[in-house]
């Protein structure tokens, strides 16, 4: 049975991207092999040190979705990252084996810092980032080989820091003995989840459609979700791979119904809004169950904390074993 390792930032509620594009990953997972997600607190520092009122009920409001969508604390050892400070410990033991230039041309590193406003010299250096956040791989390669990963579910965006995990172990296991896996980069074949605007699904842009939405708020965003602009009156076609709302249908409709929208689409035989009912259907009848199952979570907040803090137990009982061997291994278990 292989070792599964994943983190998320905490970022509150989920929506229709983390669904697809990580969490129903994440339940499939489980089934099978020994997985570890976590709640990746401090990571949540790297890039926003100073806003840290949030991070507290984000995690509860995250961890409530996961559950609700699905995760079983049976199957899987759920935790929050801070609450383990073996990681901090492994951290800092990985970033003395970590060469700063291969910190320096991580391409999402550098991207997101653009993103933020953080290149502003031509030669795009990195000279005015944290040295937190220059070095959140070295903590993401703790938070995997700290539980000897054989494999690491992530998108396209974090492949180069499980590239750099697989680095570290074995520079690591050059100088004090095979003590790490080399994890695989599991990459996620995510289906495309763009927001109600076209643009890709995030809190922050306001377009994200909730777990935790009334059913009626889903329909109501999902009826207005942008389409192919061609469509301008109701006899205009249109062509459904430029149209945002298709790409939900690709991931819940029937090959028939797919068919039958794509004809209706290009001939003009159907409208928008019929086109999206079929669609809506779909996304209603999946989230129904999950929306009954958080209800009954916030009911019980109380079990949601508990899971939290059995999964930490466990996560540290895990990290303790490992710490005391990388310890022997590189000599620091002195006395
Ligand atoms: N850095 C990841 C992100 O921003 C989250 C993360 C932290 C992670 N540690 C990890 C993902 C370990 C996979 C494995 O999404
Ligand atoms: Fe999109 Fe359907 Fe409208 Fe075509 S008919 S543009 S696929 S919503």
């Amino acid at each position: 049975m292989g070792i599964i390792v994943s983190g998320m930032r905490p970022t509150g509620r989920l929506h229709l991207g983390h669904l697809h594009g990580a969490v129903r990953n994440w339940i499939r997972l489980q089934e099978e092999q020994r997985c570890f997600f976590f709640v990746a607190d401090w990571h949540a520092l790297t890039t926003d040190p100073e806003h840290t009122a949030r991070i507290k009920t984000n995690t509860f409001e995250m961890v409530t979705d996961w559950l609700a969508a699905g995760i079983d604390p049976e199957r899987a050892v759920l935790f929050r990252q801070s609450a383990i400070k073996e990681h901090a410990e492994l951290h800092l033991l990985l970033s003395m084996l970590t060469p700063t230039p291969w910190l320096m041309r991580n391409p999402t590193v550098k991207e997101q810092a653009r993103d933020l406003g953080l290149l502003v010299t031509e030669q795009e250096d990195l000279t005015s980032i944290n040295y937190g956040y220059l070095g959140y791989p070295v903590l993401q390669a703790a938070d995997v080989l700290m539980y000897k990963a054989t494999g690491v579910p992530v998108g396209v965006d974090q492949a180069p820091h499980i590239e750099l995990t697989r680095e570290i172990a074995r520079r690591f296991n050059h100088h004090y003995g095979a003590v790490f896996p080399e994890p695989e980069t599991l990459l996620t074949e995510s289906a495309k989840v763009p927001g109600t605007d076209g643009r890709k699904m995030s809190k922050s842009y306001n377009n994200a459609v909730f777990l935790s939405d009334p059913a009626p708020d889903i329909e109501r965003k999902l009826s207005r979700m942008m389409t192919d602009p061609r469509r301008v009156r109701r006899t205009d076609p249109g062509e459904p791979s430029d149209c945002p709302a298709f790409n939900l249908h690709q991931i819940y409709c029937t090959p028939d119904e797919i068919e039958y929208v794509m004809n209706g689409c290009r001939t003009a035989g159907i409208g928008c809004l019929d086109c999206k009912r079929v669609m809506i259907q779909h996304v209603l009848a999946d989230l129904g169950p999950i929306r009954e199952r958080r209800a009954e979570l916030e009911n019980h907040p109380e079990h949601v904390t508990k899971v939290l803090e059995r999964g930490n137990e466990q996560a540290r009982a895990v990290a303790a074993a490992t710490m005391h061997e990388v310890r022997g291994a590189m000599g620091l278990d002195g006395d």
